[in-house]
């Protein structure tokens, strides 16, 4: 206890200025697994720390796939290796149990069994580990204290299941301990290790468009904003300094490079677009928000002008200049040597 306070507090005092980015974390670990029948089964896994995914690892055996550098936190190869025999272990026991109590379980082929676990740190201090697991989509079970608990939407199916897991009590024992102790230590290592990353700031780029028409006379109008970190972020549509309410927002979605992007849409009468701009609020930005105005076209836009009118001169002149020459080429003979040879037989006429 006293080896993660010590650490607790060397993560927040090397924060910095952003040490309430650390204040909650969650780390966690997911496994999907689907069962096609009694002996087919595909499952697939990711550990995360908050929305950030570190690690991956697909089927029974391929390993885990790091997808930080730091995804290791501050363990060492032996005691890495060590955790995911043991993860490893577990994951093939219990789709063992799976399949040997399905019909027992009532649990009808095919179908989803997904399992969340791992431990938070809230408010700078470590909460009790969890362990939870779901099928077809809905809670069914949790570890509380040593003893798995059935919830109240998974019925018969889920108290049978406590009934038997609560027989292992040494493994349930290793388990909460593993969690209780491993996973804290495992939380701050990363929090750590990966400070660089999880604590860099990321501004967002951001563009205006206009989506499938919503009716007669109506625009729907789209403002993006893409590839900005952290996720928190304000967008929002304006009528100058007016909020506009009718406004929706997309979910926020992941880029590939572990940066976010969202879309924000606004239903406007065709004739009601006037003095409307989208406006972006992000840590990034450090209070300098950006406005994107739609009736003022963006030095963007104008710079695109300015490059696409001369290229669009020039290609209209070349369209126009072959369209003369190929006419005037059309009535001679279609064989290249003749057509060579034709300016000499005009010199001798
Ligand atoms: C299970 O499903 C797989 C894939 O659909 C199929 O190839 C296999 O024959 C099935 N096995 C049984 C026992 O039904």
């Amino acid at each position: 206890m006293l080896f993660l306070q010590i650490s607790l507090l060397a993560v927040l005092l090397g924060g910095g200025d952003n040490k309430d980015a650390f204040q909650d974390q969650i780390f966690r670990i997911i496994s999907t697994f689907s069962l096609y029948n009694s002996s087919w089964t595909h499952s697939w896994g990711s550990a995360w720390l908050g929305d950030l995914q570190i690690k991956s690892w697909k089927g029974k055996s391929d390993g885990f796939i790091s997808l930080w550098p730091w995804s290791n936190g501050n363990f060492n190869k032996k005691e890495m290796k060590e955790i995911e025999v043991l993860l490893q272990r577990f994951h093939n026991e219990f789709l063992h149990l799976l399949h040997k109590h399905a019909s027992e379980w009532m649990l009808e082929y095919p179908f989803d069994l997904q399992k969340a676990f791992g431990c938070e740190l809230h408010s700078g201090k470590v909460k009790l580990p969890f362990w939870r697991f779901a099928y077809q989509g809905s809670e069914l079970l949790s570890l509380q204290n040593n003893t798995w608990v059935p919830s109240p939407e998974g019925g018969t199916r889920a108290q049978q299941m406590c009934r038997l897991f609560n027989q292992y009590t040494v493994v349930n024992k290793i388990l909460q301990w593993r969690m209780s102790n491993t996973c804290p230590r495992f939380l701050l290592g990363l929090l750590d290790a990966g400070k660089a990353d999880l604590q860099r700031q990321v501004k967002p780029e951001a563009w205006l468009s206009t989506g499938p028409s919503p009716g007669p006379d109506h625009l729907l109008l789209v403002c993006h904003v893409s590839g900005f970190y952290p996720k928190p972020i304000s967008v929002m549509w304006m009528r100058g300094e007016q909020a506009q309410q009718g406004s929706q927002q997309s979910g926020i979605l992941p880029n590939a490079d572990g940066t976010w992007y969202l879309q924000i849409f606004l239903d406007v009468e065709a004739t009601e677009t006037s003095g409307l701009s989208c406006r972006v609020t992000h840590s990034s930005l450090e209070g300098q928000d950006i406005i994107l105005h739609l009736d003022r076209p963006s030095s963007k836009g104008l710079i695109i002008l300015a490059v696409m009118l001369p290229l669009l001169l020039l290609l209209t002149g070349l369209a126009f200049w072959l369209k003369k020459r190929w006419a005037h080429c059309e009535p001679l003979p279609t064989l290249p040597l003749e057509r060579f040879q034709q300016p000499r037989d005009s010199k001798h006429t």
